[in-house]
């Protein structure tokens, strides 16, 4: 929950040795609520990302997770609360608008341009800095370093890359558009683990090689919170959990929930039996 008049919302509790009120989180949600029509999707959403790190929130089909980011995105319009970015006011801004303060969303289910090739899709997100060629190259050459399969398939049409290769092309244009904070919606949505494990591998670069802070919503858990620094899980539109990765990781109901193993190590035996029996 948020704590008026603390810069980091009193996230996760107190910081340790009583030390000196941590640095201002590049995004701070407070009390965000969305609606669609007359039914609310999100409310309540207390959320931040400090600089440089990654994010993940967990959730099953329907939590509201995509919600969050298209309103993070103003995709969509909150009804309630406000979004602090680098701690200005963003929400209510449009989605362009929001784009160019750094905020850039890598939408679910990637939304490559089809017809146009693996590079110009890329240049395409580059088309607000025409004025930067310099640092365009750079970070194209970044883009080809981390998928040198975009590379080899640059003069392809986007429509026919594999799954694998439009989710690195969709990273990589979001990338071309100078992100301070990227928002990944499921990127391993259709990819075989091989491929995950690849893409996650790039996100947790993006964040600890080049800073750029990275919130990312999956429905991995065991991936994301393997490269996450924190997590939050929602469920039913609100956030039920939220804490270090190690943390999450550890809570039986993450556990079995999210991850698919079994809490039954270390519970006395009849609350033992009576899981088991709530099981069959
Ligand atoms: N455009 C819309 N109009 C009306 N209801 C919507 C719309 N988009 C989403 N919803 C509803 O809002 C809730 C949250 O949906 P959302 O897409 O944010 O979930 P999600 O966590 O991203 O799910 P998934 O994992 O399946 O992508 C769901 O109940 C969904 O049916
Ligand atoms: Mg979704």
């Amino acid at each position: 929950m948020s704590v008026p008049g603390r810069p980091d919302g009193g996230r996760f509790g107190a910081a340790p040795g009583g030390a000196a009120a941590t640095p201002l989180p590049l995004l701070d949600v407070r009390n965000l609520e969305t609606w669609y029509g007359p039914v609310v999707a999100m409310q309540g959403i207390n959320l931040q990302v400090p600089r440089g790190r990654v994010v993940a929130v967990l959730g099953a089909n329907g939590a509201g997770k995509s919600t969050l980011l298209n309103t993070l995105a103003g995709v969509i319009d909150p009804f309630k609360g406000s979004v602090w970015f680098e701690g200005e006011r963003i929400d209510g801004l449009d989605a362009d608008a929001v784009c160019r303060r750094g905020l850039v969303l890598v939408p679910e289910g990637r939304q490559v341009y089809p017809f146009l090739s693996a590079r110009d899709n890329l240049a395409m997100g580059a088309y607000a800095r025409r004025r930067d060629a310099d640092r365009v190259r750079d970070d194209l050459a970044r883009v080809f370093g981390w998928f040198p399969r975009l590379l080899e398939r640059e003069a392809q049409p986007a429509g026919l890359l594999s799954g694998g290769e439009q989710q690195m092309l969709a990273i990589g244009r979001a990338w071309m558009s100078a992100p301070r904070l990227l928002l990944l919606d499921e990127p391993s949505l259709g990819l075989s683990p091989l491929l995950t494990h690849e893409i996650f591998g790039i996100v947790g670069r993006i964040a600890r090689e080049a800073g750029v802070a990275v919130l990312v919503v999956e429905q991995n858990a065991a991936v994301a919170l393997r490269t996450a620094d924190e997590g939050y899980v929602m469920e039913l539109g609100r956030i039920v959990a939220a804490g270090t990765s190690e943390a999450l990781s550890a809570k039986s109901d993450v556990r079995e929930s999210y991850l698919g193993l079994r809490a039954a190590q270390g519970l006395s035996g009849q609350q033992r039996w009576r899981r088991r029996k709530t099981w069959r």
